[in-house]
């Protein structure tokens, strides 16, 4: 369940302001030492978004100036965009969507969509700055009809789409049922999609985090 205070919008500008900061945290040290796999390419699925919502921010939990949040349990998913070399890509678009807590996308085609919940966002966009670092503020997927749970990333730059794939919750028995998670065939390359979602530390109402770094296969020119 939702535990979340209504945000005000002092608190939402707050929020916003320490995104940038914020992202710093989830970095995990050392990752460079060890070799970069390079993110797989995966489906878009059906549900894209056929109409962006209004707000297109990166904190899918409250729309706009919204006082009741989406129901969920808040999870943070940052991460780095990384090309090739490991070396971070600045101006990335970064866009997540995912189904809420009830099973339905942003999509006027979506399963659920009687059950929708009107607060959530359901997609959102990051630009990274010159770390590569993005954040956003969502909810831990759910399973939805014939999948797994898992979270939608697209990653654009100058107007070009650059990778679509899809994040999983490492360690959730619907993985090894869906034929999408099992369609990535190098064991690598899977586990570099499937990743713990934590308590974050510090955290006084159980929000989660995940840190997933993507790892383009290419040195896009500046
Ligand atoms: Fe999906």
């Amino acid at each position: 369940m939702n535990t979340l205070p209504p945000l005000l919008s002092q608190d939402r500008r707050h929020f916003l302001r320490s995104v940038a900061l914020g992202a710093t945290f989830f970095a995990v040290p050392g990752a460079f030492a060890e070799a970069l796999v390079q993110t797989p390419r995966q489906t878009e699925g059906p549900f894209y978004p056929d109409h962006l919502p209004l707000d297109t921010d990166n904190d899918l939990l409250v729309i706009n100036e919204g006082i009741t949040p989406a129901v969920g349990e808040v999870t943070y998913v940052s991460g780095r965009i990384l090309d090739s070399k490991g070396d971070p890509i600045r101006n990335a678009v970064v866009e997540i969507w995912q189904c809420d807590a009830n099973g339905a996308y942003l999509h006027s085609k979506t399963g659920n969509l009687e059950k929708k919940d009107k607060n959530f966002q359901g997609f959102g966009r990051f630009v990274t700055g010159s770390s590569g670092e993005y954040l956003f503020r969502t909810i831990k997927p759910v399973p939805y009809p014939g999948r797994t749970p898992h979270i939608h990333y697209k990653v654009k730059r100058a107007g070009k789409e650059l990778l679509v794939t899809q994040l999983y919750i490492k360690g959730h028995p619907g993985n090894e049922k869906d034929g999408v998670w099992k369609g990535i065939k190098d064991e690598k390359q899977r586990a570099s999609v499937t990743l713990p979602f934590t308590p974050l530390k510090g955290a006084k109402a159980g929000e989660l985090a995940a840190n997933f770094d993507i790892v383009l296969g290419l040195t896009p020119e500046v």
